[in-house]
């Protein structure tokens, strides 16, 4: 019993120096949630029906229940949607079940549950060696206007009383529409929204309302044990706003700058540890949409990226998917353009962050349809082509991860490729062939004197052996469009057997046994190795 509790009070000082650094983060993997959408409690059987674009129970209790479910696919960090309190208004846009209407930061949004909820859902998320992302708004306020869908003159058409904590027009810039959203200034002065409901601008030059954000972040990171932030609408506030925020965070931050443009998107880079990676985003969706997507676009954003983001594309956030985003597959149900679209995010030089629902197959289009309630899928994992996928390629990242200390710093190159469908990506120890000819296509690939002549390797994907040729000149090819992520055979054999491994250990301890064990462990070195080596649950 004493070194019971012994092993508890380790946990809880591990917790409290969790706060993550862009370092810590790169090696991680993201899974990016709504909190309305992926779980209620107790795994009722709410109903969400998602045009009505209402409240559908999603709670922090409710993620908290299913942390085995993102686990046992092999990401450690999860990024949840927004959680301060949000404008109840009737809305045309329905209710803000996604949590970016702020109203008042400085309480927690009820709908999502209580503070002590949020903290029970940041330990459990702390106990497994995950990490915690959450979204931050901080560019704007939500209000209905006092007549909605009349003209909006100024900031008078608005009741700023029940804003917290800026509710004077000091507080906020005034009233005018961006319009031209090429022009930085107005982009960062004038307002998002329309004449039904306003994105408030807060006044982020004003000095006051600068301390008041830097202290809020602050205080509400260290509440809550968060270990990264998002910052949402990052390129709608000056540039040099965010030095001191992300400092007062004292965590990692990686910003929303939703722009194909690199040469605009690499400058903040400078202010911010991170961005979302929108431009290779772009291209990316682009290249394997269809058969006929364009590679070289794709190759030429992504080396851009690299030579001109500050870290390169490492540490950056590399996505198929979000909430504002049509899902990949409401725009083709081709599983070998599928598979190798989202193959991509997890063998570059970035964070890999998948949206949640993408491993379920979910197609819904535009906002609102691509907010659906993963419970309707019932959180079924066997036989699931794309939930296996998703496990091999975390299972791939993070062995090539701790068998290669250069792995996270050395960039990805390109191999070229005469065949201009396919397309190999080398980060040693992993090899990513990708290709957008389709399931009914056939790709195949060049790669010399990347690996051993006569090196065993395997595909990841399939678990099928490879011999490199004599020459080291590898010629593969692929007779159903599907992807190739081939590592040495040594290492291959953890990955490919992982999933075994998983399922023979859950039926030797189960889950309660887990804690008596964990009490029998002497010392906090053991604990410690195994919470980082991720066997722990
Ligand atoms: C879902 O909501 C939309 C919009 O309110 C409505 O048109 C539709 O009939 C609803 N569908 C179901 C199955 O209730
Ligand atoms: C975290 O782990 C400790 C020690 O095993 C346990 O007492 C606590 O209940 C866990 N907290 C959560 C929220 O799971
Ligand atoms: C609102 O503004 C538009 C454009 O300036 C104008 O055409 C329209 O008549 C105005 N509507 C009202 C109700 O004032
Ligand atoms: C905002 O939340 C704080 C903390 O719960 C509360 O004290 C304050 O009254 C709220 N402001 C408004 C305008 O409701
Ligand atoms: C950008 O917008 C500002 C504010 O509305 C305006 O003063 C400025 O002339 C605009 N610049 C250009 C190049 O249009
Ligand atoms: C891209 O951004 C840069 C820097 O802001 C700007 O100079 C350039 O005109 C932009 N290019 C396009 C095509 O918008
Ligand atoms: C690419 O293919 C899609 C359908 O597969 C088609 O709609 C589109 O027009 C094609 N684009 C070009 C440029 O050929
Ligand atoms: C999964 O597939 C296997 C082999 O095809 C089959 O035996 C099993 O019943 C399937 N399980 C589910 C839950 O569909
Ligand atoms: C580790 O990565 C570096 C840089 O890419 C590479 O040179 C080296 O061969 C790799 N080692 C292994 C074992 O993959
Ligand atoms: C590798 O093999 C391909 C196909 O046989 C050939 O075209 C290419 O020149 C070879 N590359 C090298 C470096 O030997």
């Amino acid at each position: 019993m004493l070194r019971y509790l012994h092993a508890l009070t380790l946990f809880s000082s591990i917790s409290v120096s969790f706060a993550a650094s862009a370092d810590q983060w790169q090696s991680r993997s993201i899974y990016q949630l709504l909190t309305d959408r992926f779980a209620v409690r107790n795994n009722a059987g709410a109903p969400c029906n998602t045009s009505d674009q209402k409240m559908c129970g999603g709670s922090w209790i409710g993620i908290t229940e299913h942390l085995d479910y993102i686990q046992n696919m092999g990401f450690d960090a999860i990024w949840i949607s927004p959680v301060v309190e949000n404008i109840d208004d009737k809305t045309p846009y329905g209710e803000p079940y996604h949590g970016y209407w702020t109203k008042n930061i400085s309480s927690l949004n009820p709908h999502f549950g209580k503070p002590d909820d949020l903290k029970t859902l940041s330990s459990a998320v702390h106990n497994r060696s995950m990490y915690l992302m959450v979204d931050v708004v901080v560019n704007h306020f939500a209000s209905v206007p006092s007549h909605p869908g009349a003209n909006i003159s100024s900031l008078n058409d608005f009741d700023l009383t029940n804003l917290s904590p800026f509710s004077s027009s000091s507080d906020f810039h005034p009233f005018c529409w961006i319009e031209d959203y090429s022009n930085q200034t107005r982009a960062e002065q004038c307002w998002l929204g329309d004449k039904n409901l306003a994105l408030v601008d807060i006044n982020t030059e004003d000095p006051k309302v600068v301390t008041t954000m830097n202290t809020w972040i602050s205080s509400l990171v260290k509440d809550y044990n968060i270990d990264g932030i998002r910052i949402d609408a990052a390129k709608h506030i000056r540039k040099d706003f965010w030095p001191d925020f992300v400092k007062a965070a004292g965590v990692f931050s990686i910003g929303e700058i939703y722009d194909k443009n690199v040469s605009f998107v690499k400058d903040y880079t400078e202010v911010m540890d991170s961005v979302l990676d929108f431009p290779s985003f772009f291209a990316l969706s682009a290249a394997f949409s269809s058969t006929n997507g364009s590679f070289s676009d794709l190759l030429e954003v992504s080396t851009a990226s690299q030579q001109s983001y500050k870290r390169g594309v490492s540490g950056t956030g590399s996505f198929l998917e979000n909430h504002d985003l049509p899902r990949f597959q409401s725009q083709t149900g081709d599983l070998a353009l599928i598979k190798n679209a989202m193959t991509w995010p997890f063998v570059t030089d970035a964070i890999p962050i998948l949206y949640y629902g993408q491993e379920q197959g979910y197609q819904g289009a535009k906002d609102p349809d691509n907010r659906e309630a993963l419970w309707l899928s019932g959180y079924v994992t066997e036989n699931k082509t794309l939930v296996s996928l998703v496990k091999s390629l975390n299972a791939a990242r993070k062995s090539a991860i701790s068998l290669n200390s250069s792995f996270l710093t050395t960039p990805m190159t390109f191999i070229s490729q005469e065949n201009n469908q396919a397309i190999a990506i080398s980060k040693p120890p992993l090899l990513a062939l990708l290709t957008n000819v389709g399931q009914s296509g056939t790709a195949s690939w060049n790669v010399p004197g990347v690996f051993d002549a006569n090196q065993a390797l395997v595909d990841v994907l399939t678990c099928n052996q490879y011999v490199v040729p004599s020459d080291a000149n590898m010629t593969v090819s692929s007779s159903d469009g599907s992807p190739k992520v081939f590592m040495p055979a040594t290492v291959a054999d953890q990955v490919c057997e992982h999933e075994e491994k998983n399922i023979a250990r859950k039926r030797r301890y189960g889950n309660k046994a887990l804690l008596t064990i964990k009490a029998e462990w002497e010392t906090f070195g053991i604990t410690l190795l195994f919470m980082l080596s991720g066997w722990f649950f």
